[in-house]
């Protein structure tokens, strides 16, 4: 007898053969009550839950957060308690390739962290940059069908991307980012993540902010060239996924720092840019960068499917001392995310291993595909058997008040509200000579694929000379029209 285990079929049932169908004589046919065989098949048709419609290629792993200072005074979130440890989990991402895609495509990079906190879980489903392409949810599926394929002939499309971007001035900063070398990271460890939009932070008195997140990496910016991250697509695919596991499981853990900048609430109406729109930062000087703690990751998953394929994110989760803001594209992925969830892996996935909070669930929602943890009754509210009752008190410091015409509308401008201002800002006083060539020569590169019109090249030309006439000046030259 050896020592291997038998194998079972999934109902835990000493099985009769890993390779012969049962069969009438060696030649078959085969039987129907083989059953053994049917379960294998049939399961094997369900592996696959649908991928992620954005950032669908991804990589995970567990950490911890550690709050370093006191901000009491800006949110009674328990998380961000002087002293407290909260466990996570980070996802890392790609946004438009699928689930086989490189991991060193030019792109964004996803950056969702899963805080399992004692009041329930907080996600921030940020990513690698501050801003975005737009600023409100109703372009947010033309803009990502303009990144994937084409309907016709499943080709990405590079005069699509141009045409949505170049009618979409609002693009501009987070274009820019985009082509420069930071579009192209050399791994997850060496970039820093960003919560992008403005969220509301309120105190144990009610007194109200509004903060941005941002996340330094510890390891230091390293990018690659549009070169070295085309070269590594041809030779592994999986570069970052496995760049992120090789290190924690050789004790190398990476970490970033927590930094938040904070704007008193009342401060929003008159500040010189809209502090909601998402395709603008805070500039520092306005609200410098404070350090409130730090995040290590420390261990991988084990079940890539059940721990990342399965994770689900959603920037509704909000804790108390934490809401939402008035930013559209906020509100718009309010809904979204858990929508995508229910879809995707099934009404009950918080009740899932990776999902469910560590937090008591008090609950009354009822049964559904998959559930297996125990409702409780009484299993309505009100009811007078001392079930669980909310409480009312939690979202007082949430509360504020907003008047208004219902409309369809753009916002309302700032003072200095303009789409070219910020990612001008960025080549001016930011950018480096080198960071500068290489913006340039990835711009000229993406819009000298043989798909993008004459016409489109004019238009791209244009959008690069409003951020900066020696930008547009050095692409107009890169594409020949000068
Ligand atoms: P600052 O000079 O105070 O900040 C510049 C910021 O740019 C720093 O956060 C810096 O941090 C980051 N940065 C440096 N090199 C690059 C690069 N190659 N690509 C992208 N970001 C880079 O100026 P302001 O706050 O006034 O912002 C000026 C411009 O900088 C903005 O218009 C925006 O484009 C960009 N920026 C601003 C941020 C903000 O929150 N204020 C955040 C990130 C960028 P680091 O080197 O650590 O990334
Ligand atoms: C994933 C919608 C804007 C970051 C997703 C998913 C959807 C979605 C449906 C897939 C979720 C899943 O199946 O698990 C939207 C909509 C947006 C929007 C409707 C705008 C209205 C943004 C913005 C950011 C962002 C502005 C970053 C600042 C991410 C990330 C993921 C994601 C990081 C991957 C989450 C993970 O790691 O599982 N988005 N998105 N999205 N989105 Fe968005």
């Amino acid at each position: 007898m050896s020592d291997r285990p038998v194998t079972t079929t999934d109902a835990g049932i000493p099985a009769p053969s890993d390779e012969f169908s049962l069969s009438v004589g060696p030649n078959g046919p085969l039987l129907l009550q083989d059953h053994y065989l049917i379960q294998k098949m049939a399961h094997f048709n369900r592996e696959r839950v649908p991928e992620r419609v954005v950032h669908a290629k991804g990589g995970a792993a567990y950490g911890v957060l550690r709050i370093t200072e006191d901000v009491s005074q800006f949110t009674k979130a328990g998380l961000f308690r002087k002293g407290a440890e909260t466990d996570l989990l980070l996802r890392f991402s790609t946004v438009a390739g699928e689930l086989g895609s490189a991991d060193t495509a030019r792109d964004p990079r996803g950056f969702s962290i899963k805080f399992y906190t004692d009041e329930g879980n907080y996600d921030i489903v940020g990513n690698n940059t501050p801003i975005f392409f737009i600023r409100d949810p109703s372009k947010f599926s033309d803009f990502i069908h303009s990144q994937k394929r084409r309907a016709d002939n499943h080709l990405r499309d590079n005069n699509m991307q141009w045409d949505f971007w170049t009618l979409s001035p609002e693009s501009a900063h987070q274009v820019t980012f985009l082509m420069t070398d930071r579009g192209t990271p050399a791994s997850w460890r060496h970039m820093h993540g960003f919560g992008s939009h403005t969220f509301l932070w309120y105190n144990a008195a009610g007194a109200k902010f509004w903060v941005k997140y941002h996340f330094k990496t510890d390891q230091g910016i390293k990018n690659f060239t549009a070169a070295e991250a085309d070269a590594i697509v041809s030779q592994d695919a999986d570069y970052h996924i496995r760049d992120l596991h090789t290190a924690i499981k050789n004790g190398d853990h990476p970490s970033w720092t927590v930094n938040v900048q904070i704007m008193p609430f009342e401060e929003a109406a008159d500040y010189r840019f809209n502090p909601f729109d998402l395709t603008k930062v805070w500039p520092h000087a306005d609200y410098p960068e404070i350090t409130i703690g730090r995040f290590t990751l420390t261990r991988n998953p084990e079940n890539y499917f059940a721990e990342v394929e399965q994770a689900a994110f959603e920037p509704a989760n909000m804790v108390p001392g934490i809401g939402a803001s008035p930013d559209k594209m906020l509100q718009g992925r309010l809904l979204s995310y858990p929508d995508a969830h229910r879809y995707r892996i099934g009404p009950n996935y918080l009740q899932l291993p990776v999902n469910r909070p560590k937090a008591p669930v008090h609950t009354y929602s009822k049964d559904g595909p998959m559930a297996f943890t125990n409702p409780n009754d009484p299993i309505y509210a009100p009811n007078s058997a001392g079930g669980p009752a909310a409480d009312p008190s939690i979202f007082a410091g949430e509360s504020y008040q907003i008047a208004g015409e219902i409309i369809r509308s753009a916002y309302a401008r700032h003072r200095e509200d303009d789409d070219f201002v910020q990612p001008r800002a960025l080549w001016e006083n930011v950018l480096s000579d080198t960071d500068r060539e290489h913006l340039v020569s990835n711009v000229v590169g993406h819009a000298s694929a043989p798909e993008v019109t004459a016409d489109m090249r004019k238009r791209v030309v244009e959008y690069w000379t409003n951020v900066h006439k020696d930008l547009g000046q050095g692409v107009a030259r890169g594409l020949g029209l000068s």
